[in-house]
């Protein structure tokens, strides 16, 4: 028992452990970075099987209240290593407590390609699979090989594949049907030695040229993404936040052409048969609430799709915020904004 306790908190602030920086007292927290101790905690008094939270870098949560009455467990194992290579390819196991923008960082640095469009993505490896994070043309799943998590309802280690992974756009079985059942402990990606860079999307060839790299090299790639990046969407050290809190809304093609009708500058991108994907951000950003701030509570000025907590909001000021906006675009456009952070 004296090896649980070691790694158990009791009334422990988690303001540094979601990225909305909210002041969320746990009545337990763990630090594990083990499958050992991970077990021994699993009889630990703070074990209860239906107030359990796995927390990462907390870069995808909104706590609404002040207070989680349950355990919440951080896994610290770090770092990465080679598990296969050929000629061409490298399979990489990244431990799931590793950072995942220092993970992409020393990827690029060892010319591994895959993963450069999503550098600087706030959170942990152990959270990437969760949401299969994407950015840029690019997401997770496309460099994805397996990943190694402990199941709590039997006590096992269990290995998943892609398939079981059940990967969509910002979702996987981990949200589903997998939802709070597993742990992740490390995850293994399939990365190329050498590969066509991913530039398509956006504005990155523009920058591209405006830089005067002509034939950029995977860190031109990720520095340019970096720079994008850092122009639009707040640093979560400087002003909490959660990256996009909406999934962007995929739409029937019908309701498209109605849509475009009315306001036939809206953005769309095709996605899958008759259906259109719309972003979230231009259908805030249109509805009005671009900048808009109550209290300490509010929408980024320079993306829409951002809520933010400018110092002391609380998760319910968000929460009301997010439903405000929500409505609106229902009454405005007839879309339905589903969230796309985890709401505890
Ligand atoms: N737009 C506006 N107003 C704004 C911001 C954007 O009208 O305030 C319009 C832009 O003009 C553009 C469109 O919305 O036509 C798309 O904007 P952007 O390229 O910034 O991307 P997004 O669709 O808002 C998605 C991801 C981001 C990811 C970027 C780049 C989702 C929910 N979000 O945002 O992911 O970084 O594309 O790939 O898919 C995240 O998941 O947390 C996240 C930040």
């Amino acid at each position: 028992m004296s090896k649980i306790l070691d790694v158990l908190d009791r009334f422990y602030n988690l303001k540094n452990y979601n990225s909305f920086g909210l002041n969320v007292v746990a009545s337990y927290f763990a630090n594990v970075d083990s499958l050992a101790q991970l077990k021994d905690l699993m009889q630990s008094p703070g074990f209860k099987e239906d107030r359990r939270l796995v927390l990462g870098g907390g870069s995808n949560v909104l706590f609404l209240d002040d207070f989680f009455d349950g355990l919440v467990i951080h896994y610290t194992k770090t770092g990465w290593e080679i598990v296969e290579e050929t000629e061409n390819e490298v399979i990489v196991r990244a431990h799931a407590g590793t950072n995942w923008s220092d993970f992409v960082d020393e990827m690029v640095d060892a010319g591994y390609h895959g993963i450069e469009n999503l550098s600087l993505i706030p959170g942990n490896v152990g959270a990437a699979p969760m949401q299969n994070i994407g950015a840029y043309g690019v997401e997770l799943k496309d460099s994805f090989e397996k990943l190694e998590a402990f199941d709590f309802q039997t006590g096992k280690l269990v290995s998943f594949d892609k398939k079981s992974c059940d990967f969509g756009y910002r979702s996987s079985f981990f949200k589903h049907g997998g939802k709070d059942r597993y742990f992740i402990l490390s995850v293994q990606l399939r990365l190329k030695k050498q590969g066509q860079l991913n530039r398509g999307y956006g504005n990155i060839s523009d920058y591209l040229k405006q830089q005067g790299v002509e034939n950029p090299s995977i860190k031109d790639l990720s520095q340019a993404i970096k720079a994008i990046r850092s122009s639009k969407l707040p640093d979560p050290l400087v002003i909490g936040n959660a990256g996009s809190f909406f999934k962007n809304p995929v739409i029937h093609q019908l309701l498209f052409e109605d849509l475009q009708q009315e306001f036939p500058k809206i953005p769309s991108y095709p996605s899958g048969t008759s259906m259109i994907k719309v972003p979230a951000a231009w259908l805030i950003d249109q509805a009005g609430w671009k900048g808009y701030r109550k209290g300490d509570a509010g929408v980024h000025e320079k993306q829409a799709l951002v809520l933010v907590n400018y110092g002391n909001a609380v998760g319910r000021e968000i929460f009301a915020l997010a439903m405000q906006i929500q409505l609106d675009v229902k009454n405005k456009f007839g879309i339905q904004l589903e969230p796309e952070v985890n709401i505890i």
